[in-house]
Parts: C-alpha cells; sequence; structure tokens
C-alpha cells in the first residue's frame, strides 16, 4: 500500500526553528509538498516560501482552504497569540498547537504569574501594576536587582534587570508612559531577581498525557561570559551534564505535570509544546517564564537528537494518542551555535555575502539557516541570527568541538559568535 504524502504549511518566524523543523519533517516518508510562511534560504531549499507573513492569519487560512493542505504547524508566538489554532480548527483543518487560551501562558506575563500563583507553582516573588505611581511605589521598597517586565511580547526585549532604582524607575516610565512596547506595556510585572543556572524545559503534551524532552540549555546574552544584551538566544546545548535524574524528576512533577494539570482544571488544555524557562536556585527549580512553542534555538538541537518520525508524534498529538508511542532521543548529546550579523541584537545591516558553507560536509554537522535570503544567486545575511551551525558527539565537549571546527569555514562581514557556548556547563 502506498502512504499518502502529506500537503504541510509550516508558519512560524522564519528562523532557525523553522528550518530545522522542516528539515526533520522532510526525512518523513508521509512528508509530501511543504510550504513556509514566512521562510528563508534553507527553508527555500526544502518547499515553497510563501509571500504571506505568519501574522496573516485570514490569507494563511485561505491559502491552506485553496491548496487542500493536510497538516498546518504553528510554531512561533505571534500567530498563537492571535488564535490562528482556534481559527483553524473552527474550519475544520488539521493544526498542531495551543488554542489561544493555553497559549496565553505565554503572551500575556501578568496571566502567567497569577496562574503560577493560584497553582502554587515555584517561581519568582512577584506583583503586577497598570498605575505607574504604584509600581514606582513597589520597586522603591525592594531588594536590587530588580527585574521589570512588560506583560506581552516583545521579541524577548521587553525583560529589563535594573541595577538602580534610577534605572527601575526610567524602565517603568520607558514600558508604562512612554509605552515603547505599545499595549504590551499596559501591564507591567516586577518580580525577584533570581540567581542559578537557566535551563529550558520542553515537553510535549495533547492536553491529556504529555512527554518529556532532554533538558537544554539557551545562551541569552550577546557576549561571552553572558554580557551584554539579551537575545533571542545564540546558543544550545542539550543534554546538560549538571542536571541529575532527581531533578529532573523533581522538575518533571513539579512544574510540567503540575502546570499541565493546572491549566486542564482551568478549563484550557494544552495541547503543543511547554517549554517552560528555570532558573535552578539554591532553594530548587524555579519557573522564569513559560513558551507556548519550540524554543528557538533549542529546536534546531532537538530535530537533531530525535529519533521518531516527527510526523508520526505530531499525529499522536493531535489525536490524544500520546501515551501509546514511544518517544526515542539519541544517546548523543548536541549543540547549535548562532552566527549573527554585526551588531545584533541592536541595529545591524542584511545583504552581506557568506561563504563557506558548502565546506561543511560532515555528517555529524548541520547547518540551520535563520536570517538568510538568496539574492542573485548569491547566500546573504537577512536578519540578526543568520545561522545556526549544529553538531552531535558522544560527550558534549565533542559536539561543539565539531561545530565550532565547522564555523571556522564560514564568513560574512560583521560575522559575530559566542566562543564560549556550553563552556558553564562544561565546569558545573
Ligand atoms: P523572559 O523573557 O522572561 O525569559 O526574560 C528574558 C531573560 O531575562 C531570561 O531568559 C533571564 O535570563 C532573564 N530573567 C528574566 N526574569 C528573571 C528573574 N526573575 N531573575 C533573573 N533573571 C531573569
Ligand atoms: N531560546 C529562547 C526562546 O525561544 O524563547
Amino acid at each position: 500500500m502506498s502512504v499518502k504524502k502529506l500537503k504541510i504549511l509550516i508558519v512560524g518566524a522564519a528562523g532557525g526553528r523553522e528550518h530545522a523543523l522542516g528539515w526533520k519533517i522532510a526525512q518523513s516518508k508521509r512528508a509530501g509538498e511543504l510550504f513556509f510562511a514566512r521562510g528563508n534560504a534553507g527553508t527555500a531549499e526544502l518547499g515553497t516560501n510563501l509571500d504571506i507573513k505568519e501574522k496573516e492569519i485570514p490569507k494563511l487560512l485561505e491559502f491552506a482552504q485553496k491548496e487542500k493542505i493536510d497538516l498546518t504547524l504553528a510554531l512561533s508566538d505571534d500567530p498563537l497569540a492571535l488564535g490562528i489554532v482556534d481559527e483553524f480548527q473552527k474550519e475544520g483543518l488539521r493544526i498542531w498547537g495551543p488554542t489561544k487560551a493555553a497559549a496565553q501562558l505565554e503572551w500575556s506575563k501578568a496571566f502567567s504569574k497569577e496562574f503560577m500563583r493560584r497553582h502554587g507553582l515555584p517561581t519568582a516573588k512577584f506583583e503586577t501594576f497598570t498605575g505607574f505611581g504604584a509600581a514606582k511605589k513597589y520597586v522603591s521598597q525592594q531588594p536590587l536587582p530588580i527585574v521589570i517586565k512588560a506583560d506581552g511580547l516583545a521579541l524577548g526585549k521587553g525583560v529589563v534587570i535594573a541595577q538602580s532604582f534610577e534605572e527601575a524607575n526610567q524602565t517603568l516610565e520607558e514600558i508604562m508612559v512612554k509605552k515603547i512596547f505599545g499595549n504590551s506595556g499596559t501591564t507591567v510585572v516586577i518580580e525577584e531577581f533570581l540567581v542559578g543556572p537557566e535551563i529550558s524545559i520542553h515537553a510535549f503534551s495533547d492536553g491529556e498525557s504529555y512527554k518529556m524532552f532532554p533538558v537544554s540549555q539557551d545562551h541569552k546574552r550577546i557576549g561571552e561570559g553572558d554580557t551584554g544584551l539579551n537575545t533571542g538566544g545564540v546558543g544550545t546545548i542539550a543534554p546538560l551534564p549538571f542536571v541529575d535524574k532527581e531533578m529532573m524528576a523533581k522538575i518533571e512533577k513539579e512544574i510540567v505535570a503540575a502546570t499541565l494539570e493546572g491549566i486542564r482544571t482551568d478549563g484550557t488544555p494544552f495541547e503543543g509544546i511547554l517549554y517552560p524557562g528555570l532558573i535552578l536556585t539554591k532553594d530548587g527549580p524555579k519557573i522564569l517564564e513559560y513558551n507556548a512553542r519550540f524554543g528557538d534555538p533549542e529546536a534546531q538541537i532537538y530535530m537533531r537528537l530525535l529519533e521518531n518520525d516527527l510526523l508520526d508524534i505530531v499525529d499522536a498529538l493531535i489525536d490524544k494518542k500520546l501515551n501509546k508511542l514511544e518517544i526515542k532521543w539519541k544517546n548523543l548529546f548536541a549543540c547549535n551555535i548562532v552566527l549573527c550579523s554585526g551588531g545584533y541584537p541592536g541595529e545591524y545591516e542584511k545583504g552581506k555575502i557568506i561563504s563557506g558553507i558548502e565546506k561543511i560536509i560532515e555528517k555529524d554537522t548541520v547547518v540551520f539557516h535563520a536570517g538568510t535570503k538568496i539574492v542573485r544567486q548569491d547566500l546573504t545575511t537577512n536578519g540578526g541570527r543568520v545561522l545556526g551551525i549544529s553538531a552531535t558527539g558522544k560527550s558534549l565537549k565533542e559536539a561543539l568541538d565539531k561545530a565550532y571546527e565547522a564555523i571556522s569555514k564560514i564568513s560574512f562581514e560583521g560575522m559575530q559568535y559566542r566562543k564560549d557556548i556550553g563552556k558553564k556547563a562544561l565546569e558545573l
């Protein structure tokens, strides 16, 4: 019997995550034509990049109906917050991702903090404010540093760790009065500063049961030694040698299972990838935030480590049969190091020619595209995070050495990357 090939639409942010998911899906026997909204030069090699943005839900819906798309994957925060899953489901289309209500765990920090409080989940002490005066008064009574977060989505830039009251007040004024993040800053969350290693947890959830991923770590700051500005994430490693089975069991029970149980009893079961960001404090793991999707660049290493056909997993998730499926992870370590444009996460130029990718031929190394575009047959930069160089190995050190070796073959004007990805993890 011949297998039915599926027409698949991948909706996301034209990042390394979207390329990595497409790369993995393309390996499935059941993968037919792939469409990406948006895409990059990497996804263009796997399928068709559409001239539709991920936030244009009506256009995506129209495309999916017209093209008779069999399956849509919603991968990034904006379309989820706009309710793409609800809209597609209303029209009877098969889509994978959390509903708008379940994804609120990510798109409203005030909601997620109140959720954690209501369900007794471990997180930083906090208060939420809509009034500038009250927020300022609260801050003046707290120890420093103090963390200030705009409520809504702000491209990972809505978080400030203020080292002085002056900086805290200035931040509150920018977010609440000057509204530099627009309505995302109508409400602010002010919270305690947590100290300890930051880790990324991912779990598949079909709303009834869940399966854990290996634990990973991203590197958020642009500068070596975790200095400089926050970014979307510039390097990931997995699994983490310093997180033992006992700690993972605690995280699974007290954070993942408890969160999924909480959101289910609230009447909005979570179907998709639950990605809590944690800090391992001396008082135990605490939740920094929830994401309702794969991390980027966490997804890249997970796609390198996953044994199963991803489409089998997606089917099991949509059909609520996750508990019947065994998910297998390779017994390897993986890393993904992001090559960025000069200036990122601030201003940067686009259109720089990228050279050397074709020299990377080692089978354990895979290049994932993020901000790339073909211009007159040249591969050029088209974003802040440009490429992710991923490698696997029997040890973390081996994986990192392979990735850095591959990076030495690539160049573009202004290229910057961290040379210390995984360094702290190896020392812990
Ligand atoms: P978020 O968007 O909430 O993930 O915050 C962005 C980054 O700011 C996180 O990845 C952490 O590195 C840092 N951060 C956020 N909240 C805290 C906190 N309460 N304590 C320490 N660091 C934090
Ligand atoms: N790697 C961080 C994020 O995807 O939010």
